[in-house]
């Protein structure tokens, strides 16, 4: 039976280390903001916001919260953008995915300031990554802002599933780690960071041939597709590290990943949970970074 990766804890440690910072940074007359933007009544965005509302809460961060009907304009959601980028009060923005599809979500999230994109998601801070300059961060145990400032932020999602590893000691160098999602936000950069840790890795999607094929030889597989236990007992090797990204809400309003843990636990040796497995840690690393912005401004 695997163990549990309880990103709960990892996300209670980084919180509390936040937490000083932020203290640190109000003796010097500094209060740290981050800002929240959403759009209309998506179920899992609204779930992530109250998430982060109470963690800044937890961390004496101050949430603006920036709440649009699904009806709001490009224009209206881009003048937003921009009175963030000018509001010294503010250290970070995150907007939350997805957003109506007639808006360019691209060009909302590239009109962030790099500086105060916190959930590394521009094509800036992206593309610094993809060039591996900012891949000096993912070394750093200092996380220093100066670093930050210099490179971007890199994603919180990603970036919290390979603190979560090195957490728990799993050994990602030489190890084969299987990614299944190509997205920007998830996939893709999860599995440029693991290129980084040296893994060998294989990233799949929804045309994949063979899914199961490949996620048998994962020594570390990372599901982040977003389909209600995708993966099961048999489509995984024994003692395989199994990170659970995917976060569905059920019908009946129960959020399930996309692993589905009874069978995959019997023989997994490490497994994160759904709900307490990435989503804690992604919340505590947008902070992390919100944290990381205010005190680059010093
Ligand atoms: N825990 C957290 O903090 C956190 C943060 C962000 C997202 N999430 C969750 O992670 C999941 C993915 O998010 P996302 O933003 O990356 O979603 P997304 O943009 O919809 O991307 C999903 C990816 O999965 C692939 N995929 C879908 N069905 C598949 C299948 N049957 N077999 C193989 N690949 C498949 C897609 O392939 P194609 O590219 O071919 O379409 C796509 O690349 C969602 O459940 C989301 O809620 C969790």
């Amino acid at each position: 039976m695997a163990k549990i990766m309880e990103g709960k804890r990892l996300a209670e440690e980084i919180k509390s280390n936040v937490k000083q910072k932020v203290e640190m940074l109000g003796g010097m007359g500094i209060e740290v903001g981050l800002a929240l933007m959403l759009v209309g009544d998506n179920l899992s965005s609204k779930q992530y916001l109250s998430a982060t509302l109470k963690a800044c809460k937890s961390t004496d961060i101050t949430p603006y919260e920036y709440r649009f009907p699904e009806s709001v304009s490009m224009n209206e959601l881009l003048n937003t953008v921009h009175a963030i980028n000018n509001d010294e009060r503010i250290h970070g923005l995150l907007v939350f995915f997805p957003l109506p599809r007639r808006i360019n979500s691209r060009k909302i999230v590239n009109s962030i300031l790099p500086e105060k994109d916190v959930d590394g998601l521009g094509s800036i801070p992206i593309g610094k990554f993809a060039a591996e300059e900012s891949t000096l961060q993912l070394y750093s145990k200092q996380y220093d802002p100066a670093v930050t400032q210099h490179l971007g932020f890199l994603p919180c999602t990603p970036f919290g599933v390979i603190r979560l590893l090195e957490y728990y000691n799993v050994e990602i160098k030489g190890k084969h780690a299987v990614v299944i999602g190509k997205s920007l936000a998830v996939g893709k950069p999860l599995s440029l960071m693991l290129l980084t840790k040296e893994a060998t890795v294989t990233v799949c999607h929804r045309e994949t041939k063979n899914l199961a094929d490949i996620t048998r030889q994962a020594d570390i597989l990372c599901a982040a597709a977003g389909r209600p236990n995708l993966i099961t007992g048999d489509m995984v090797k024994d003692g395989v590290v199994v990170v659970d990204i995917g976060i569905n809400v059920l019908e009946n309003s129960h959020v399930v990943g996309d692993i589905d843990f009874d069978s995959v636990s019997k023989k997994a040796s490490l497994i994160t949970p759904v709900p307490g497995g990435v989503g804690p840690v992604t919340i505590a690393m947008l902070l992390e970074n919100t944290v990381k912005s205010a005190k680059a401004r010093i």
